[in-house]
């Protein structure tokens, strides 16, 4: 990092506090090969469906939708949800396994985590295509949002941005955001 901390915007704290904590989970799916076959594919939108069921409440929670307008239109559970029954398979999921967020700044952390995975999934969504998903079959929650990848990050980001949230806030979304990760790498190693 060449910024001092105190000079980064609020996302670039994220962004930053995150790097080790994204490669680790990049490399945890990739090791997983989530799209060798349509096993590991099932595998793979079991972790996502956890991830998005823990965080789906948050999407419509009235103080983060205050702080970040146009958050109930972002959730990908449904999707996710839809991918699952594309393939015929059940919603079923443990509630134990499903991740408790109620502290509002951490939340924010881990709706950081949740939207910023769109971008990579870019790639993954590229990927689904071997297994002959798409955006309307098997593979939805993948897909780009309708303003486009880019230009949804960029504007959540400047929404971020414009919190002005306090030094302590602050750190507990990076906490969350932390959190978040580390859930997602508790899940991905459990079921696969
Ligand atoms: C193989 C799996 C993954 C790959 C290849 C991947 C790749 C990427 C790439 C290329 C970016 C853009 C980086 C940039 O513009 O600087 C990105 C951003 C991001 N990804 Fe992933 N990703 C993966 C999985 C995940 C998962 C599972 C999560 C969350 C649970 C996640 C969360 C994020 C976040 C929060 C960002 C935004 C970083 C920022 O602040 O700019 N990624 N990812």
């Amino acid at each position: 990092m060449t910024e001092e901390k105190d000079t980064l915007t609020f996302a670039k704290r994220l962004k930053y506090s995150t790097l080790a904590s994204h490669d680790s989970v990049d490399t945890l799916v990739m090791q997983s090969e989530p799209f060798a076959n349509e096993e590991n594919y099932i595998k793979f939108l079991r972790v996502q469906h956890i991830f998005h069921l823990s965080v789906a409440p948050l999407y419509h929670q009235p103080d983060l939708q205050t702080l970040l307008s146009g958050l109930a239109e972002l959730p990908r559970l449904f999707a996710v949800e839809s991918d699952l029954a594309d393939l015929g398979l059940t919603l079923n999921v443990d509630k134990k396994d499903v991740a408790c967020i109620d502290h509002l700044y951490e939340a924010i952390g881990w709706l950081y985590c949740s939207e910023g995975s769109n971008i990579g999934a870019a790639f993954l969504y590229k990927e689904t295509q071997k297994l002959n998903f798409d955006a309307h079959r098997g593979a939805r929650h993948l897909s780009a949002h309708v303003d486009g990848r880019a230009p949804h990050w960029r504007k959540f980001v400047a929404q971020l941005d414009a919190l002005n949230l306090t030094d302590e806030q602050t750190d507990q979304a990076v906490k969350g955001a932390v959190d978040a990760f580390d859930f997602y790498k508790k899940t991905l190693k459990r079921i696969f």
